[in-house]
């Protein structure tokens, strides 16, 4: 991801990143082969926004190698079970623009929509926030 921070308006800086995965409050997923290297993960965090209960995920990386075969998928189906669990209203994400192939997974695949939060257009802003409310009837089609 750090090229596309340095492609935005936030840059990159390693301590920030560094701060960020090592805060408190973060929580991960992590995914690893069978040789045990970790080949994926999200952070992501149990939050509030408007007095609700929310899980923002900061955070989804799977490796170049990997990419394409639903791992990127499956991760997200256990973060949707987990907001389910803990009674949560949705799931938030911050996506840069130019990040077409991450905006055509939230989006297109998982039908990922834009929050209320999310900056209008004519505001420049180089990211989306976009959303996903926890459906009943859809977390009984998950299949993990
Ligand atoms: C975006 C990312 C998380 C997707 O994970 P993944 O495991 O590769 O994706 P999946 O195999 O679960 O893809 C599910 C669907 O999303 C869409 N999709 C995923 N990657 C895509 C790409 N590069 N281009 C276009 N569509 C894509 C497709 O519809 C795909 O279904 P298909 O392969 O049957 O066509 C992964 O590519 C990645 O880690 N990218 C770099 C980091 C990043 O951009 N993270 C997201 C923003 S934080």
């Amino acid at each position: 991801m750090e090229s596309f921070y340095n492609k935005s308006d936030w840059g990159w800086e390693d301590n920030f990143k560094l701060k960020e995965l090592t805060d408190k409050d973060a929580r991960f997923l992590i995914v690893r082969d069978s040789t045990d290297k970790i080949v994926g993960f999200s952070h992501f965090r149990f939050d509030m926004e408007s007095n609700y209960p929310i899980l923002y995920c900061y955070e989804l990386q799977i490796e170049n190698a990997i990419q394409r075969k639903g791992v990127g998928k499956h991760l997200m189906s256990i973060l949707t079970l987990i907001a389910y669990k803990f009674k949560l209203v949705k799931i938030l994400l911050t996506v840069f623009k130019d990040n077409t192939a991450g905006l055509n997974f939230y989006r297109n695949s998982l039908h990922f929509g834009r929050d209320e939060s999310c900056p209008y257009d004519e505001e420049g802003k180089c990211y989306l926030i976009l959303r996903k409310s926890i459906d009943k009837a859809e977390i009984s089609n998950i299949k993990c």
